[in-house]
Order: structure tokens, then sequence, then C-alpha cells
């Protein structure tokens, strides 16, 4: 029979420690959760399946992931159903729906979005997002809430080589103006650019300073920049997030960011690391003023950004975690609930603790193997005797010098509580 294999570009992830990305996801996962928690964000869980027009009208037809990275089907009632690209567009959609699109509301996410894209180290056909979106409050103090979340997750995650590109797209005359620029300054040299690179002259100008033509590149470097077309109170916005925020992350004003898809107007910005190769970016995002009103809702300005689970994943090393760990072995004869039953109590005792109990039936050497494997400070064993004689071993597995000992149940209780 024909094995039944994953589709291509999506993966299992496993919390067993087998493998760095599924580890560390998990574990990415839980930190940036305290840190939403911490900013006082709500969550938001959407469907992940939508009309497929919702992406058409929200991230744009002239972006790569509208044109050719939807993961489309058609239900059972021929409706054409897309599986979401990102979360931005759903969010949108629900506050419209239930009507909570005059509201300020500081709104997160975390989950699985789908990409038809050509997988490679760090680009899934599917991967998760943890999300923020800062609606109904106009250009100004979100910027700094936004940044300050970008920079305490990198600070969280120690991460070095990173830098936090920032430009601002400027209001709607400005980049109406600066778009016309850049086509009047391109258009002479339509026979030198690729077909990809002329649909966004026509459809998008500025998606055009994302080429990753050479030739585009050797181009755009006379051509005009944002920066002549942008108010002062904008570019006072780029510099003061650079003065403020400078000292807790690296940060730089690249005039010519532009994001991969439409919505967005004003401040945008990316986290790109050096360590993660083709795929650099691990979090992006900006503010997307119009969204709300093009998707048949009220005027919302908004701010929003996400974060690449597995490409966050990618880039920290070996995870120390702050809690400790203890092996609480069971080797009896018979199947014995009392023993099962002091370790329910330690758990309530301490919380802190992570307790592992090996449920199968292997040898003392296995459990202890499993116990090293875990980083377990310490291994409480009982055994036929102990349980007779009320007690339990206490081993010492992280410090050779410690001697093992034995206790009464009771100490061993004030022991775990101490930990
Ligand atoms: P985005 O830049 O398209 O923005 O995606 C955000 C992050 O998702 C990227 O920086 C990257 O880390 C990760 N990502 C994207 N595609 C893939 C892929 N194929 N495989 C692995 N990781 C990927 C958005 O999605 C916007 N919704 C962000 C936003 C929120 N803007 C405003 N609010």
């Amino acid at each position: 029979m024909d094995k039944i294999q994953s589709l291509t570009g999506m993966q299992d992830l496993y919390d067993d420690g087998s493998s760095d990305l599924s580890s560390n996801f998990f574990y990415v996962e839980r930190k940036i959760k305290e840190i939403f928690i911490n900013y006082r964000l709500s969550e938001i869980r959407t469907p992940i399946l939508e009309d497929i027009r919702l992406f058409s009208r929200s991230v744009g037809s002239s972006s790569d992931i509208v044109n050719k990275e939807i993961y489309e089907f058609n239900d059972r009632n021929d409706k054409k159903i897309a599986l979401r690209p990102e979360g931005t567009a759903s969010v949108i959609r629900s506050v419209i729906e239930k009507k909570l699109d005059t509201f300020e509301q500081k709104l997160c996410y975390i989950g699985p979005m789908w990409r038809y894209e050509r997988p490679q180290k760090g680009r899934y056909r599917q991967f998760h997002q943890a999300g923020v979106e800062i609606l109904g409050i106009t250009e100004g103090l979100p910027e700094y809430e936004m940044i300050s979340i970008i920079c305490s997750i990198i600070n969280e995650f120690e991460l070095e080589n990173c830098t936090i590109k920032i430009n601002h797209l400027g209001n709607q005359v400005a980049k109406d103006n600066f778009c016309n620029s850049l086509k009047d300054f391109l258009t002479p040299y339509k026979e030198i650019l690729d077909e990809k690179d002329i649909l966004r002259l026509d459809k998008n100008p500025l998606r055009i300073l994302d080429s990753k033509n050479k030739k585009t590149q050797e181009l755009l470097k006379d051509a005009p920049s944002i920066k002549n077309f942008l108010d002062p109170s904008a570019v006072k916005i780029l510099e003061d997030i650079k003065k403020e925020f400078s000292q807790f992350c690296n940060i730089e004003i690249d005039f010519s960011l532009v994001r991969g898809l439409d919505y967005y107007s004003g401040f945008v910005f990316e986290a790109t690391s050096s360590d993660l190769g083709a795929q650099d970016s691990f979090l992006g995002g900006g503010r997307y003023d119009q969204l709300c009103k093009k998707l048949g809702g009220k005027e919302l300005p908004s701010i929003g950004m996400a974060i690449g689970i597995e490409r966050l994943a990618h880039l920290i090393g070996n995870i120390v975690e702050s809690k400790k760990n203890i092996s609480f072995i069971i080797v009896t004869s018979n199947l014995e609930p009392k023993a099962y039953k002091i370790a329910h109590q330690l758990r309530a005792i301490n919380k802190n603790i992570l307790l592992d109990i090996n449920l199968s039936n292997s040898s003392m050497k296995s459990k202890l193997r499993r116990a090293n494997k875990h980083n377990a400070e310490y291994a409480i064993i009982i055994g036929d005797d102990e349980l007779i004689s009320d007690t339990a071993i206490i081993k010492p597995l992280s410090n050779e010098l410690e001697e093992q000992i034995t206790v009464s149940i009771k100490d061993l209780y004030s022991f775990y509580k101490k930990l």
C-alpha cells in the first residue's frame, strides 16, 4: 500500500526535544503568549477558512500572496474558500461583522497560516504567526506600543544580529505623489524591467522597491526617495522611535522598505536577522488605516504586526528553561496507586516544577536515562521498600557532589516545596 505522507511544505511539530525547530517552536509560542498577556492584549481566534474575496480585497491583487500563493478550493456548495494566508484581514472582517469597528481594541492571535510557496528553509506552506492588531487609534502612541512589543520580544529571546527596519509610506497624497514620480522615473527603462516589475509598475509602483531583480535594483539607486515626499511629522515619528528605542534594539530608518501586502499606509516596519539566510525577515507590519472601510466597515485607524513563529524558533539557540525539572520514578513490583498519589500531591505543592513521571514498565536504568534527557535536577524514586516504610529516595542528577538520601514522605513534601 502507498505510504501516506504529510503534504509538501507542511510539517509536524513535536515538543519532545528531538529537533531544534520543534521544541523551540512551542517554547517561542509560550513566551510570546506571556508577552502578549503582559501588554494586556485580548486574544481573538478567527476561523482558518474564509471567503476568498476577503484576501483579494485586503492583501491586494498586486501582492504575490493573492496572485499565486492562496491555498484555495471550492466547498461542497461550490463556494470559493481560502485557507487564510495571514491574520489581519480576518480580524478586521470579524470586528466589522460584530459591529465593533468603532472601538479601540488591542488584540492578539496565534495560529497557522497557509501560503502556496516554493518550500525552503524558513519558508513553508503551512506556518504559524503570532500577531497583534491595535484598532481605533490614529498615528502616534500605538506606533510606540508596537515597537515596544517588538523590542520586548527581541530582548526576551536575547536575539543578536537583528535589526528593526522602519519607514513611513506617507499619507495618501504623499504616497500618490511618490508613486507617480517613481513611475515617471522608471517608465523610460521599461524594456530593462522584467515582467513582474512591469506589472508592479502598473498596479502598485511602491512594490518595485522590493524587486529582487539585480537590474531593477541598480536602476533604483538613482530613483526618487519617499523621504522627499513625506510630511515633517512622518519623518519625526521615525526619528523619535529611533531615538527612544535604540537603547533596547538596533533600529534603522530605511526609506526603501515597503511591504508585500497592499493594505499599508503610514508607518511600516520589518525585523530581520543576518542569522536567517535568504528569508531574513521574522516579523513585519505597519499601519493600515483604510482597510476597515475598504472591507465595508467604518473608518478604523489601525496598526499591527505578525511574527513568523518558525523563523523565530530557528533563530534562538538551545533553550534553557528557567523552570526546574524533576523526574518521579516508580519502580514497584505491583501497580501502586499510592506512589502515584504522592506525585499528585507534589504537583499541587509546587507548581513551578516540571514533574515528569515515566509511566512505562521500563527498567530503572532507562527511566534515569529519560530523566537525564529532560535535564532533571533530581529523581524522586519510590520502590517496594520505600512504599512499605513511607519514604522516598531523592537522587541528585545534576550535582555530582551531592549524595542520594532517603527521606520520609513528609520531608519529601517540604523538600519539594522549597525547590
Ligand atoms: P507578513 O510580512 O506577510 O505580514 O508575514 C509576517 C511574518 O510571517 C514574516 O515576517 C515571516 O516571519 C512569517 N512568514 C510569512 N510567510 C511565511 C512562510 N511561507 N513560511 C514561514 N514564515 C512565513 C503579515 O502577514 C501581516 N498580516 C502582518 C501584519 C499584521 N500587518 C499588520 N498587522
